[in-house]
């Protein structure tokens, strides 16, 4: 069974947790797009794992973590990452593939990048991770792919410092090599988590352009990414937070103004640690903006949620998600592709009572407080979809599950 794991925001909505929690039953794990620009984080016990290119079933001691076709690799960001997680108690070796298919990135790459969005009118506020340049790149078809690393004729077309980088790769690459389509056609049976990186708001067709990352975050990407047709793709989770918030720049209707929400923005960046785990940067944060949401899940034929964060608004007396947007004199209740559009948007929102009690340590929905249900309730009704998860903390425990996501 493939499930796909999404992002139904603008990335950051807790991916690497919820996939580690049902990586617990799964046997591979394969990430399906983006690279280093992503920062999936994992709390179990008394350790934090911080992965950006590595897949989140890693830390079980069995699962295969897979790099997929539609990645972006830096070997040198893969090797660094990998060694963090030997020194971390976490062995890898002979469990991490890399599709041959996928592009890799050089340092040049990255020098780009920060030089490309530092000339633009309106500037992207990118990771710098070179990661726009290496899909560019793919696109143009000059990208450099994992294979070449062993085709000798084309690897002597590379430019001298790209292989001056590449060189020490090589040989260490070779074992994790493999072809997924293969790879997949064999595990079709097995449980096979397809992790997302970012989120539907920032997928290159899909999301608020230009202001997106450039590789394939929606739905529609994993599978791409992992080698297997749409068909073969079971059931896909979208994961929200309880709030939204964005890193970098471009349109979020629902951000929280201080004018308009006070210091809300600080109180929810302080309580829910929203800094980002690439870039340091202090992540925007908003309403819930179910508008967004809900495009989400139509353009990823969304089939359950996962909600993370709901323990951020335990001290809070009242709640208020974004229902509509205000464009001059209408009210829109559908996401618009303008920017501009989405730049005047003032949500309208719809207020919630506070549960101004703490859920840590709930593990059954039934024992919610009702209000918290209430919240929940009224999110499924306007997206139309079932919230099937319920996350009240970053540690795995803390995961309340409704339905077994691997039983549909
Ligand atoms: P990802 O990119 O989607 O994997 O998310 P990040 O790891 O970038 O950011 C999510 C952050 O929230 C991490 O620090 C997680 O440990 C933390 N987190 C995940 N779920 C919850 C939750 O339900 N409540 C709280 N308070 N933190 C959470
Ligand atoms: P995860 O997987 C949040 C954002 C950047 C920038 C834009 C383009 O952790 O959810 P890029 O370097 O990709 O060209 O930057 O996309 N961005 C993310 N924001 N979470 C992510 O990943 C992101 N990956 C890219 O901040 O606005
Ligand atoms: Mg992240």
């Amino acid at each position: 069974m493939n499930l796909a794991v999404i992002g139904a925001q603008w990335g950051d909505e807790g991916k690497g947790k919820i996939v580690d929690y049902l990586a617990e039953q799964a046997e591979v794990v394969v990430r399906f797009s983006g690279g280093a620009n992503a920062g999936h984080t994992i709390v179990h016990k008394d350790r934090t794992y911080k992965l950006h290119l590595v897949p989140s079933g890693i830390i079980y001691p069995r699962t295969v973590a897979v790099l997929g076709a539609g990645m972006v690799i830096d070997p040198g960001a893969l090797f660094g990452e990998l060694q963090t997680l030997e020194e971390q108690g976490v062995s890898w070796e002979g469990r991490v593939l890399v599709s041959d298919r996928a592009h890799l990135v050089v340092p040049r790459y990255r020098e780009l990048d920060v030089e490309q969005d530092r000339s633009r009118m309106q500037p992207i506020g990118t990771t710098g991770r070179g990661i726009g340049v290496a899909y560019s790149m793919k696109a143009a078809r000059d990208g450099i792919r994992v294979v070449d690393l062993f085709d000798d004729e084309r690897y002597a077309l590379l430019r001298p410092e790209d292989r001056e980088f590449l060189d020490p790769y090589r040989e260490r690459i070779h074992p994790m090599v493999t072809d997924l389509a293969v790879y997949m056609y064999h595990a079709r049976d097995r449980r096979v988590v397809l992790e997302g990186a970012q989120g539907a708001l920032l997928d290159l067709d899909h999301g608020t352009y230009p202001f997106v990352s450039s590789g394939y975050s929606a739905a529609g990407g994993a599978a791409l990414g992992a080698a297997i047709g749409p068909r073969a793709i079971d059931h896909v989770l979208g994961v929200f937070k309880a709030y939204t918030t964005r890193v970098g720049n471009g349109p979020f209707p629902s951000e929280f103004q201080p004018d308009r929400d006070g210091d809300l923005g600080d109180q929810i960046r302080e309580i829910g640690q929203e800094y980002g785990v690439t870039t340091g940067r202090p992540r925007r944060c908003g309403y819930l903006d179910l508008v967004a949401l809900r495009y989400a899940c139509r353009v990823c034929s969304i089939d359950a949620l996962a909600l993370t964060h709901l323990d951020v608004y335990d001290e809070f007396d009242e709640i208020k998600a974004c229902v509509g947007y205000d464009i001059g004199e209408e009210t829109l209740d559908g996401f618009p592709a303008s920017i501009s559009a989405l730049e005047r948007a003032v949500p309208v929102t719809k207020r919630f009572s506070g549960w101004k009690t703490s859920l840590n340590g709930i593990s059954r929905f039934e024992d919610l407080p009702a209000a918290a249900k209430e919240y929940i309730a009224c999110i499924e009704r306007f997206v139309e979809t079932p919230v099937e998860i319920v996350s009240v903390g970053s540690q795995r425990e803390s995961t309340i599950l409704r339905s077994d996501q691997w039983t549909r």
